[in-house]
C-alpha cells in the first residue's frame, strides 16, 4: 500500500518537522492545529526551516517552493477526510491523544493507518480510544525530525502487520532508518538515552556545573552535550518520558530531578520558551 496523502496533526516542533520530512520526501500533505495563532506558527517554522535550508545552499528556491507547495494547511479535522495515513503529534497527554483519535477516527476514511508519534505514552492504549486499534501504530520521530536519521514504528498489541511494514516502508522511502519494535515505554531509543539524560539532570541538582557536565560528553563524542539536548527537546517532554520510562523500569537513573520538575513548573521548558537549562535569544 502506498501513502500518496499523508495528515499531520498538531505542527508544534515534531509535527512542524514530520510535515516538512513528508513534503521534502515529495508527499502531499495535510497540516492540522487547533486555531489560526498554532497553525501559523507551524507554517511559518516549516517555512523558516527550509528557507534557512536555501541560505545554506541545502536546497534551491524552486525546491523550497516546491516542498512548501506540497503542504496545505487547515484547523478543520475534516481535511484529514482523504488522507492515506494520519501521523498525530499532539502534547504527551493521554486525554488529549485519546481526544484527538476519536475525532479521526470519525473523519478519516475506513481504510486509513492512523499512527500516533508518541515518545513514552502507550500505542496499546491511545489505539483503545478508536473502533478500529487494529489500524493504529505508533511512528516516533526524533528531535530536529528533518535531520534525526532514526524513526521507531512501533506495533501494538493490536496493530495489523501489513500497516505496520507500510509504514515501516514509507519511513525508509522517506530517507530514515526505520527500527521496527513491540510497545513499551520508551520503547528502545529513549530508554536507553534518557538512563544518560536523567543523571545528567541528577548530577545538575547536586551542584555539578552545567557547563561541565555538557563538555565532558561533548568531548566523548557526543554531537551535544546532554543539558543542552534537554533544552532541544524540550524539558516538559524529557519530565513525561522520564515519568514514563521510571513508572516501567523503576530504575533510580530515570527518576525525574527536581531541578526538571522545578523548571517545568516555573514554564522554562527549553529552548523552545526561551529558557530551561541555559537561556536563550
Ligand atoms: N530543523 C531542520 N534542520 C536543522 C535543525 C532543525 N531544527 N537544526 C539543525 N538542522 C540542520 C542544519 O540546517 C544543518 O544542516 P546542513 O548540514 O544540511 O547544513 C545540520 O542540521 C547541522 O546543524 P548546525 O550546523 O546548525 O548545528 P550542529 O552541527 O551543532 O547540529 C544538531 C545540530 C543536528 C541538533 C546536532 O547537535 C545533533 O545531532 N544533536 C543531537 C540531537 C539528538 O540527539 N536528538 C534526539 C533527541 S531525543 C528525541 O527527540 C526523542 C524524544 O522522544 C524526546
Amino acid at each position: 500500500m502506498g501513502f500518496g496523502k499523508v495528515g499531520v496533526v498538531g505542527l508544534g516542533t515534531m509535527g512542524a518537522g514530520i510535515a516538512e520530512v513528508l513534503a521534502r520526501g515529495g508527499v502531499e500533505t495535510v497540516g492540522v492545529e487547533i486555531n489560526d495563532a498554532a497553525l501559523e506558527r507551524g507554517r511559518s517554522g516549516i517555512e523558516g526551516s527550509t528557507t534557512r535550508a536555501v541560505t545554506r545552499g541545502k536546497l534551491t528556491e524552486e525546491a523550497r517552493d516546491q516542498i512548501l507547495g506540497r503542504i496545505t494547511f487547515s484547523t478543520d479535522f475534516g481535511a484529514l477526510a482523504d488522507c492515506d495515513l494520519v501521523i498525530e503529534a499532539v502534547p504527551e497527554l493521554i486525554a488529549l491523544k485519546a481526544k484527538v483519535f476519536a475525532q479521526l477516527d470519525e473523519v478519516c476514511r475506513p481504510d486509513a493507518v492512523l499512527a500516533t508519534n508518541t515518545s513514552s505514552l502507550s500505542v496499546t492504549e491511545i489505539a483503545a480510544a478508536t473502533s478500529r486499534p487494529e489500524s493504529i501504530v505508533g511512528v516516533h520521530f526524533f528531535n530536529p525530525a528533518p535531520v534525526m536519521k532514526l524513526v521507531e514504528v512501533i506495533h501494538s498489541e493490536r496493530s495489523r502487520p501489513e500497516f505496520v511494514a507500510a509504514v515501516t516502508e514509507l519511513v525508509g522511502d522517506l530517507g530514515k532508518v526505520p527500527v521496527t519494535i513491540g510497545d513499551r515505554a520508551g520503547f528502545v531509543a529513549n530508554r536507553l538515552l534518557f538512563g544518560l539524560l536523567g543523571p545528567a539532570a541528577q548530577l545538575a541538582e547536586t551542584g555539578v556545573a552545567k557547563e561541565d557536565i555538557d563538555a565532558s560528553l561533548k568531548a566523548i563524542g557526543l554531537p551535544m552535550g546532554p543539558l543542552t539536548l534537554m533544552d532541544l527537546i524540550g524539558l516538559d517532554t524529557c519530565l513525561e518520558v522520564l515519568e514514563a520510562v521510571h513508572a516501567d523500569s523503576g530504575s533510580p537513573r530515570h527518576e525525574p530531578a527536581g531541578i526538571l520538575r522545578k523548571l517545568v513548573d516555573e514554564g522554562s521548558v527549553g529552548r523552545k520558551s526561551g529558557g530551561g537549562f541555559y537561556t536563550y535569544d
